[in-house]
């Protein structure tokens, strides 16, 4: 049996997945080790091994078969556009992709007029502008606090994640749109899909079972 790699978005996502897997009988105990530098943990009995990586590059690994499945949010699924299978909705990590500004701003969104967008997420950001609403924008790309933008006025809005909505309304913003809902969700290499479907489905349906 060879063994099935799993990449895990470092953070929460990862934690929680981990919790998951517990309750399967799938351990992994060096992984909860904070002070550890170790990059890879093995389970040799089930013949799994087990990486965290930054959340971006998690569809990457999987592309390309570094990873057989990966677990990540549905943003960053969106946003890298790799050619991968998403094969379960785990139902945590929930929170939604939104156009928020200055509620002043809300009428620039139907006025036809191009307007500057700013997002970490700039493919999604002009998806949605460019091919659902058909409007002209400038797509300015950060990694980061993106709510600042339209603040010391960079852009007119952002395209940004919104779990709570208390970093929009501390700063005197709101959501003017929403794009889409997401959550953390399994995704799995489209070879890998097809040559260890049996393990791979048996796992699927463990968490499904345990999801609810
Ligand atoms: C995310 C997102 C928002 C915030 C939303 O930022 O980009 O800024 O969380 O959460 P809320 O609606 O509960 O306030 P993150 O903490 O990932 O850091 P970032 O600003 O570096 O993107």
């Amino acid at each position: 049996m060879r063994y099935l790699t799993f990449a895990l978005a470092k953070g929460r996502l990862a934690k929680k997945s981990l919790e998951l897997f517990e309750k399967l009988g799938i351990t992994c105990e060096e992984i909860n080790d904070d002070k550890t530098r170790k990059l890879i943990f093995v389970n040799e009995d089930l013949k799994l091994k087990f990486f965290l990586s930054k959340p971006s590059d998690v569809p990457t690994y999987v592309d390309y078969g570094a990873a057989d499945i990966g677990i990540v949010g549905k943003d960053t699924i969106l946003e890298e556009g790799r050619n991968i299978f998403e094969v379960l909705d785990f139902g945590f990590g929930k929170c939604r992709m939104c156009v928020c500004g200055p509620a002043k701003n809300k009428e620039l969104l139907n006025s036809g007029r191009q307007i500057r967008v700013a997002s970490k997420y700039p493919n999604i950001a002009k998806d949605y502008f460019h091919n659902v609403k058909g409007q002209t924008t400038e797509i300015i790309k950060l990694n980061g606090s993106v709510e600042l933008a339209p603040i010391v006025g960079l852009s007119d809005v952002i395209v940004d994640i919104v779990e709570t909505g208390s970093t929009l309304k501390e700063n005197g913003l709101e959501v003017l749109e929403t794009i889409c809902d997401l959550s953390a969700r399994m995704v799995v290499n489209q070879v890998s899909m097809k040559m260890e479907n049996e393990r791979i489905t048996k796992l699927i349906n463990g968490l499904k079972e345990i999801i609810g």
